[in-house]
C-alpha cells in the first residue's frame, strides 16, 4: 500500500510557535493520501522528543481540528472553576462551549477540555498517543476527539461533552439516585461494543486501562470509552503478546499482565470483568474503607458469582432487588468467566456482546411491595397478577423518569492516587504491589 510519509509538523504544526502556519493553513488535519492505514505510535521515529522536528510518519484519515491556547481560554472561560468537569492522572477537565463564529466548519457545540499536567517526556507520550489513537479511531461507543493543541510546552485535548460524566460518579457518587438494572446492562453491553471495536480492528488495539472512570455517559447513558493515553497496538503475526511496562489501575489490571507485563486483548476482558462486578454490586474494585476482606472486589466477590442463592448477597443494595435474576446470574456468570486468572479461559470480548446483548431485556424484575387498599372485590380475591404487573411497569417508568431527569453535577473529587508503573512489575507480585498504589501516571521511560 502505497502511504505518503508525513512529517511530524505536519500533524502537530502549531507546537512550533515561531512556525505557526498562516490562517488559511491548517486549522484542521485532513487527510492526505488516499489509501488509508492506521498509524501506529511506532511509526514515529522518537514519539517521546517534544521537539524533534523531523520525526517521519505515516498518518491517515484524522479529521482533528488544531485549536490556539487562546480560542480555548475563550470557549473555557479561561478555564474557570464553574466550567472545572473533574480532574485524573493527567490534568483538569473543563466544559467548554464552541459556539458557531469560532471556525467556519466546526458546529456549536460543548466540549470537555483536557489540560494535560507534563511532566517530562511521558505526559507528551500520553498526549501523543491519544491524539493518533482517536483521531483515527471512530466508533459510537469511543468518545470523539474533536481537536487538540499544542502550543509551546502547552498540550490540551478536545472532546465531545458527555453530559453525564463518568460511570464511576454514576455508580458510586454518594447522592446520586442509584442506576436502574436495564442502565447498568446498556452500558455493560455498550463498553463491551467499544472494546469489541478496538480489538477486531484490522490493526487490534488494547485498551490497557478499561474501567469506570473511563466510561464517558451521553444524555442518554449511552456509555463511550475515553482516554486512549495507555493505549497498545495489539500483537502482530505469530506473537501472542506485546511486552511493555506495567501500567494501568489497581483493582482492574489481569493479574498475568501485572506479574509479567505481557499483555494481551484478555487483559481488557479481565478489567472488563472488574466493571461488571461493580455495576452488579456497586461497590469499587478496590475501597479502602471496607473491611479487610471485602477491600478487593474481585476476591471478595468471586465465590458467590456461580452460586445463585449466594448471588443476591452481593447484589447493589440500591437496586432494592429491582433486577432481573435471570439477567443477574447470566452477567455474574460471565463476569466470573472475565475474571479468571487463567487468560486462555476468559471469554473474547465479541463472545462477551453476545451474552450481554439480551440481558438488558429480561423483564423478571421481582414485583415490588405495592400497598393496595382493600377493595370489596380484593377481600374475595388477591390483586390480579396483571395488576400488579402494571403497578411494577408503572414504578419502574417513574423510577427511570428520576434517574433521567436527575441533574448532573460533576464531583470536583480529590483522585485517589491509584497508577503504579513499571518499576513494581516484577518485584510487587512479591510484596503485593498493588496494595501500593502509586501517586501518578507513571513516569519516565
Ligand atoms: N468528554 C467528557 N465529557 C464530560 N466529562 C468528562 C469528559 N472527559 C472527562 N470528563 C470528566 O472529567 C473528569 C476527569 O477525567 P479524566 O479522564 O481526566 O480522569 P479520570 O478518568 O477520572 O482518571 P484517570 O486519569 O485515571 O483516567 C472525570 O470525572 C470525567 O467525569
Ligand atoms: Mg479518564
Amino acid at each position: 500500500m502505497a502511504v505518503k510519509k508525513l512529517t511530524w509538523r505536519s500533524i502537530v504544526p502549531y507546537c512550533y510557535k515561531s512556525e505557526r502556519p498562516s490562517s488559511r493553513a491548517s486549522k484542521k488535519v485532513v487527510a492526505k493520501q488516499t489509501s488509508f492505514q492506521r498509524l501506529s505510535l511506532s511509526d514515529l521515529s522518537n514519539p517521546s522528543s517534544t521537539f524533534s522536528e523531523d520525526l517521519s510518519i505515516s498518518l491517515a484519515g484524522s479529521n482533528l481540528h488544531i485549536f490556539t491556547l487562546g480560542e480555548l481560554k475563550v470557549i473555557t472561560q479561561s478555564f474557570s472553576s464553574s466550567n472545572f468537569l473533574g480532574e485524573g492522572g493527567f490534568g483538569p477537565v473543563h466544559k467548554g462551549f464552541i459556539d458557531d463564529k469560532l471556525r467556519p466548519g466546526l458546529t456549536a457545540q460543548p466540549v470537555a477540555v483536557k489540560l494535560l499536567d507534563l511532566d517530562g517526556s511521558q505526559g507528551h507520550r500520553e498526549w501523543l498517543t491519544e491524539v493518533i489513537f482517536l483521531g483515527q479511531l471512530r466508533h459510537p461507543h469511543l468518545v470523539k476527539l474533536i481537536g487538540y493543541c499544542c502550543e509551546d510546552e502547552h498540550r490540551l485535548l478536545v472532546y465531545e461533552y458527555m453530559p453525564r460524566g463518568s460511570l464511576e460518579n454514576q455508580l458510586f457518587r454518594r447522592y446520586s439516585v442509584s442506576l436502574p438494572w436495564s442502565t447498568r446492562m446498556k452500558i455493560a453491553l455498550g463498553a463491551a461494543k467499544g472494546l469489541a471495536f478496538l480489538h477486531e480492528a484490522e490493526k487490534p488495539v488494547i485498551y490497557r486501562d478499561f474501567k469506570a472512570s473511563n466510561i464517558l455517559l451521553d444524555s442518554d447513558y449511552t456509555p463511550k470509552l475515553s482516554d486512549f493515553g495507555l493505549a497498545k497496538d495489539g500483537p502482530e503475526g505469530d506473537d501472542t503478546h506485546v511486552s511493555t511496562r506495567v501500567m494501568g489501575t489497581q483493582g482492574y489490571a489481569a493479574p498475568e499482565y501485572i506479574m509479567t507485563g505481557h499483555l494481551t486483548a484478555m487483559s481488557d476482558v479481565y478489567s472488563f470483568g472488574v466493571v461488571l462486578l461493580e455495576l452488579l454490586t456497586g461497590r469499587r474494585s478496590v475501597d479502602k474503607n471496607r473491611p479487610h476482606r471485602e477491600q478487593n472486589l474481585v476476591e471478595w466477590a468471586k465465590p458467590m458469582l456461580k452460586e445463585p442463592r449466594k448471588l443476591s448477597r452481593i447484589m447493589d443494595p440500591r437496586l432494592e432487588g429491582q433486577y432481573s435474576e435471570i439477567g443477574a446470574r447470566k452477567a455474574a456468570a460471565l463476569a466470573y468467566q472475565c475474571i479468571s486468572h487463567r487468560p486462555k479461559q476468559r471469554p473474547k470480548i465479541s463472545d462477551v456482546v453476545k451474552i450481554l446483548e439480551p440481558l438488558k431485556d429480561f423483564d423478571d424484575i421481582p414485583i415490588a411491595f405495592v400497598y393496595t387498599v382493600p377493595t370489596e372485590s380484593d377481600s374475595i380475591k388477591d390483586v390480579k397478577e396483571g395488576d400488579a404487573q402494571k403497578e411494577l411497569k408503572k414504578k419502574n417508568n417513574h423510577h427511570q423518569q428520576n434517574h433521567q431527569g436527575h441533574k448532573h453535577h460533576q464531583l470536583k473529587s480529590p483522585k485517589s492516587p491509584h497508577y503504579y508503573s513499571e518499576n513494581m512489575v516484577h518485584q510487587n507480585h512479591r510484596n503485593n504491589g498493588l496494595k501500593s498504589p502509586l501517586h501518578q501516571r507513571g513516569r519516565g521511560i
